[in-house]
C-alpha cells in the first residue's frame, strides 16, 4: 500500500537511490537533510529518474526538534527511514563527541518526535562495522557485536536504544538494516557517490583514479589471512540496498518490535579482485601499490544474507562488475560529482 515516507538523509548516497525506488513503487517521499554531506542537486536527479518529484524537501538538522515537529505537522507520515548520520570511521576517532551527538542524538530526537506525532514505523541504517574484528565469517545477525571505533559504537548504541524502546513502547516497529559495503551508482549515471575531499572508501577512489583525478591506489595491506592477502569485503550494489528498503517497508508490519537484518550479498571480493574488475569494465589502468595496513581494518567481512532472504524474499541481484560499471559511468558523466 502506498505510504508517505519521511527519509532523513535522503539526498545522500544511499538515501537518494532509495528515494527513486520509493517513488517508483508509488510511495510519497518527504526528505529531511541538512546537506552537510550532500547536494540538493541529487534530489532533482531523483525526480528525473523516477519521473515524478518528491513531495517535499526540508533542509534541517535531524537533531532540531522544532524542525522535526514542523515536518511531522505538515505531512501525514506513515513511516520513517533514517539515513542521516556521519559515517567516516577515521573522522569518528578524531571527533567522537560529534559522532555521538549527530548519530545517537539525531536518532533519539527523531524517535521522540515520531512518538509525539503518533508515527511508529522506523527503518534504521545500521552497519556491518558493528561486528568489529569478526573472526568467523560469514556473519549472521547473531554474530557478536564488537564495535572498534566511535562510528561503529554509535550505530550499535542506536540499535540497543531502539531495541529497548521497542520493549517499552509496544506500538513501535523498527527494522535495523546492517549494510555491508554499499557501492556502485544508479545505472542512468545520474546518481552516485560524491564524497567530499579524498575518498575514504575504495570504490569512489578507484573511479577517481580512472577519471584522472588521483594517481594511484594504496592497497592497505597484503598480508591478511585471505587468498591474495588483501582485505575481503561484501560489496553490495547501492540499488540493491535501495530495493532492500522498499522490501523493508512492505514487511515492517509483519511483526511488532525490533528486528535486525544483514543487507549483503554473501560473496566477498578482495581489494586486488576489485581493482582487476574495475580495470576490465573501465578499460583504464588502475595504478596501485601495496602500502601498510590501515589502522582499524579487518581481514574479512562477509554477510550471511539468509535471514532477510527467507523473511522477505529479498536478495542482492547485482554483481561486483555491475557496481564497477555503474560507478565508472557516474564518474565519467560527473567527473566532479554534483558540483556545477
Ligand atoms: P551520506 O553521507 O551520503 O548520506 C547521509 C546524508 O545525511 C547526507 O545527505 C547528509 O547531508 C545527511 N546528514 C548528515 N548529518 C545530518 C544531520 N545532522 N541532519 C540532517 N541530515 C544530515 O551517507 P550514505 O553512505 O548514504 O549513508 C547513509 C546511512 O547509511 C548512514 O547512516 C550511514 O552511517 C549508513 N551506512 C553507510 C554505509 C556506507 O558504506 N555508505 C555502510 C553502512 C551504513
Ligand atoms: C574496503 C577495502 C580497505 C581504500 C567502511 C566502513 C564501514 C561501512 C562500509 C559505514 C578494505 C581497502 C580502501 C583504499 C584500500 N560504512 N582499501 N585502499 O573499511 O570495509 O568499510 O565502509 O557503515 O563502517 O568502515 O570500506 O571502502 O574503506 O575499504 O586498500 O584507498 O578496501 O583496506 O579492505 P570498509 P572501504
Amino acid at each position: 500500500m502506498p505510504q508517505t515516507v519521511l527519509v532523513t538523509g535522503g539526498a545522500g548516497f544511499i538515501g537518494s537511490h532509495t528515494c527513486v525506488e520509493l517513488l517508483r513503487s508509488g510511495h510519497e517521499v518527504v526528505v529531511l537533510d541538512d546537506h552537510s554531506n550532500s547536494s540538493p542537486e541529487s534530489l532533482e536527479r531523483v525526480a528525473k529518474i523516477a519521473g515524478r518529484p518528491i513531495a517535499a524537501a526540508h533542509t534541517a538538522d535531524v537533531r532540531d526538534r522544532r524542525a522535526l515537529d514542523k515536518v511531522f505537522a505538515s505531512h501525514k507520515i506513515d513511516a520513517v527511514i533514517h539515513f542521516a548520520a556521519k559515517k567516516a570511521v577515521g573522522e569518528s576517532v578524531q571527533i567522537p563527541l560529534t559522532y555521538y551527538d549527530i548519530n545517537v542524538g539525531g536518532t533519539t530526537a527523531l524517535v521522540s518526535a515520531m512518538h509525539d506525532h503518533g508515527v511508529h514505523r522506523l527503518v534504521f541504517s545500521s552497519s556491518c562495522s558493528i561486528y568489529g574484528n569478526a573472526t568467523v565469517v560469514p556473519l549472521t545477525e547473531e554474530s557478536p557485536a564488537a564495535p572498534t571505533n566511535p562510528y561503529a559504537t554509535t550505530k550499535w548504541t542506536c540499535e540497543r536504544i531502539l531495541a529497548d524502546l521497542c520493549r517499552n513502547l509496544p506500538e513501535l516497529r523498527v527494522l535495523a538494516l546492517r549494510y555491508f559495503n554499499p557501492a556502485g551508482a544508479h545505472p542512468t549515471g545520474l546518481l552516485g557517490e560524491d564524497p567530499r575531499g579524498i575518498p575514504n572508501n575504495i570504490m569512489p577512489f578507484l573511479a577517481q583514479i580512472a577519471v584522472g583525478r588521483r594517481e594511484e591506489l594504496s592497497v592497505f595491506g597484503d598480508d591478511y589471512p585471505t587468498p591474495d592477502g588483501t582485505g575481503v569485503r561484501d560489496y553490495i550494489h547501492v540499488v540493491d540496498v535501495a530495493e532492500g528498503h522498499r522490501a523493508a517497508l512492505d514487511h515492517i508490519d509483519d511483526e511488532p518490535g525490533m528486528r535486525v537484518f544483514n543487507l549483503g550479498t554473501g560473496r566477498g571480493s578482495s581489494v586486488l579482485e576489485l581493482v582487476k574488475t574495475f580495470e576490465e569494465v573501465s578499460g583504464r589502468p588502475i595504478p596501485h601499490r601495496i602500502a601498510a595496513r590501515r589502522p582499524g581494518d579487518v581481514a574479512e567481512l562477509v554477510a550471511d544474507p539468509a535471514k532477510v532472504e527467507s523473511a522477505w524474499g529479498w536478495t542482492a541481484r547485482r554483481d561486483v562488475a555491475a557496481m564497477c560499471r555503474d560507478a565508472w559511468n557516474f564518474q565519467q558523466q560527473n567527473p566532479y560529482g554534483y558540483a556545477p
